[in-house]
C-alpha cells in the first residue's frame, strides 16, 4: 500500500478512518488509527455531550470537549490526526477554529458544502495554517463547486478531497431514491471525480487525492477503488468493532448482531436520509410512538426540531453509551460482516493481508494467462508456473 501524501503531511497508509459522532471515535480510536500509520479522526458533532454542562452550556462544552480530546489523542500519538467537522452543525465556525488552533493535522468537512471560512483561515491566511482541509462530498459535481468557490475566493483550493458513496453508514448526501445497491456507483463517482480535480491541480500545480469512502470493508474493496483513481479510502463501519473504538461494548455487539436485513435507510431529522441498523427504538420512532423530547439547543441548523419525533444528537449519544433502548447505531452497508471485535493493529494487518492477497493473484493472472484459476492454486503450483513462463 502507498502512502497517503496530502500536502506535506503524509500518513503510512492510505486508510483514514471515518469520524464517528456522537461520541464514537474519540481520542482512543483515532490515536490508535493514528498509531497504526493511518489518519485517526475525532468526531466533533456534539463532542460536548460527554462533558456535564452540555445542556446549560452546549457552546463552551462542545469546544472545551474537542479541545479536550484533540490534546488526549495528541498525547497517545506521534502519528497522524484528524477532526471530523459537519458543516451544518451551528457551532461549525467554533470547532473549526478550535481545531485549527490545536494545530490538529486535517481537517474533514461534510453534510454541507463548506464554502465559508472563519474569520480565524481569513486573517491567518491558508498558508500559514498547519491544518490541511479535506472537504466530503458525494458528486463530482459538489467538488468542482467547492473547488471553483475556494480558487475564485480563496486562490487556494483544498488539499484533498473525499467521494462519500451511497454504501455508507450515517448522513448520506443522496436522495433516498438514489441509494441503490449497485457496487459500481462509488467507482464511477470517483472517476468522475478524479477527471473534474485534475484541472484545479494543474491551475493550482499541486497533487489533491482523492479518497473514497462508503461501504469499504476488506482489503479487496482497498484494492479495487484504488484501482480507480482514489489514492486512500475512509472506513468507519469496520473500525467500530475495535477494542479501542470509543462507544460502548453494547453499541458494537449490534454490529456482531445484526444482519444484512436489519441495516436500513432512515429519515433523520435533519432532513436527509441516513443508514443504521434497525431496533427497537427506530420501529417505535416509525410506528408513531416516540416519547416526548426536549430540545436544549438547535445544534443542526437543518432540524426542524419542533416537529421532528427525536433528537438525533441525544438518540446517537445514548447508543454510544450502551443505551440502546434509547437509541440506535449508525452502520454502513457492510457492518453486518462484523463477526468478533479486534484490536485497530490486527485489523490493520488483517486489511494489509487480503489488499495484498488480492493484488498479487491479480499479478499471477497477469502473468500465468487463462490458465490461472485462483482456487486451483498453492504456491508449490504457482511457482514453477513463474518460472517456466520467466525462463521462456
Ligand atoms: C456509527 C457512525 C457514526 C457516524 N457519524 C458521523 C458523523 O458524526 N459525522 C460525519 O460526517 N460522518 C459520520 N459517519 C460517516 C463516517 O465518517 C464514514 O464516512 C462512513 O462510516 C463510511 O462508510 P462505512 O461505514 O461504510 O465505512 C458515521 C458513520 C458511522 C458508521
Amino acid at each position: 500500500m502507498n502512502p497517503l501524501n496530502i500536502g506535506n503531511i503524509s500518513a503510512k497508509l492510505p486508510i483514514v478512518q471515518g469520524g464517528m459522532g456522537v461520541a464514537i471515535s474519540l481520542s482512543g480510536l483515532a490515536s490508535a488509527v493514528a498509531n497504526a500509520g493511518g489518519i485517526g479522526v475525532i468526531s466533533a458533532v456534539a463532542i460536548g455531550m460527554t462533558e456535564p454542562d452540555y445542556m446549560k452550556n452546549y457552546r463552551e462544552a462542545n469546544k472545551r470537549a474537542l479541545q479536550k480530546e484533540i490534546r488526549k489523542a495528541r498525547s497517545l500519538t506521534k502519528g497522524i490526526l484528524g477532526v471530523n467537522l459537519m458543516v451544518a452543525v451551528t457551532d461549525y465556525e467554533d470547532l473549526l477554529t478550535v481545531s485549527l488552533e490545536e494545530k490538529i493535522d486535517v481537517i474533514i468537512l461534510g453534510a454541507g458544502l463548506p464554502l465559508k471560512m472563519p474569520k480565524y483561515v481569513l486573517e491567518k491566511g491558508f498558508d500559514n495554517i498547519h491544518t490541511k482541509f479535506i472537504p466530503k462530498v458525494s458528486s463530482a459535481k459538489a467538488a468542482k463547486l467547492i473547488f471553483s468557490y475556494w480558487a475564485k475566493n480563496y486562490n487556494y483550493i483544498p488539499d484533498a478531497i473525499i467521494v462519500e458513496g451511497p454504501m455508507a453508514g450515517g448522513h448520506l448526501g443522496f436522495k433516498k431514491n438514489n441509494l441503490i445497491s449497485e457496487s459500481e456507483v462509488l467507482s464511477d463517482i470517483i472517476e468522475s471525480t478524479v477527471n473534474e480535480i485534475n484541472y484545479f491541480e494543474k491551475e493550482f500545480e499541486k497533487e489533491i487525492p482523492v479518497i473514497a469512502g462508503g461501504g469499504i470493508y476488506t482489503g479487496k474493496d482497498i484494492y479495487s477503488i484504488m484501482q480507480k483513481g482514489a489514492k486512500g479510502v475512509k472506513m468507519g463501519s469496520r473500525f467500530v468493532t475495535t477494542h479501542e473504538c470509543d462507544a460502548s461494548i453494547k453499541f458494537k455487539e449490534t454490529y456482531i448482531n445484526s444482519k444484512q436485513e436489519d441495516i436500513i435507510i432512515i429519515d433523520s431529522p435533519v432532513g436527509l436520509p441516513g443508514r443504521a441498523i434497525r431496533n427497537k427504538f427506530i420501529d417505535q420512532i416509525y410506528s408513531g410512538n416516540a416519547k416526548p423530547f426536549k430540545c436544549y439547543w438547535k445544534c443542526l441548523k437543518s432540524c426542524d426540531s419542533k416537529n421532528v419525533p427525536y433528537c438525533i444528537a441525544q438518540a446517537l449519544h445514548n447508543a454510544a453509551q450502551g443505551n440502546m433502548e434509547e437509541g440506535f447505531a449508525f452502520a454502513g452497508s457492510k457492518a453486518y460482516k462484523a463477526t468478533k471485535i479486534q484490536s485497530v493493529p490486527d485489523l490493520i494487518t488483517e486489511l494489509r493481508i487480503d489488499y495484498y492477497r488480492v493484488k498479487y493473484l491479480e499479478y499471477l493472472k497477469d502473468l500465468i494467462g487463462d490458465n490461472f484459476i485462483p482456487e486451483k492454486f498453492s504456491l508449490p503450483d504457482i511457482l514453477p508456473n513463474i518460472l517456466k513462463i520467466r525462463l521462456t
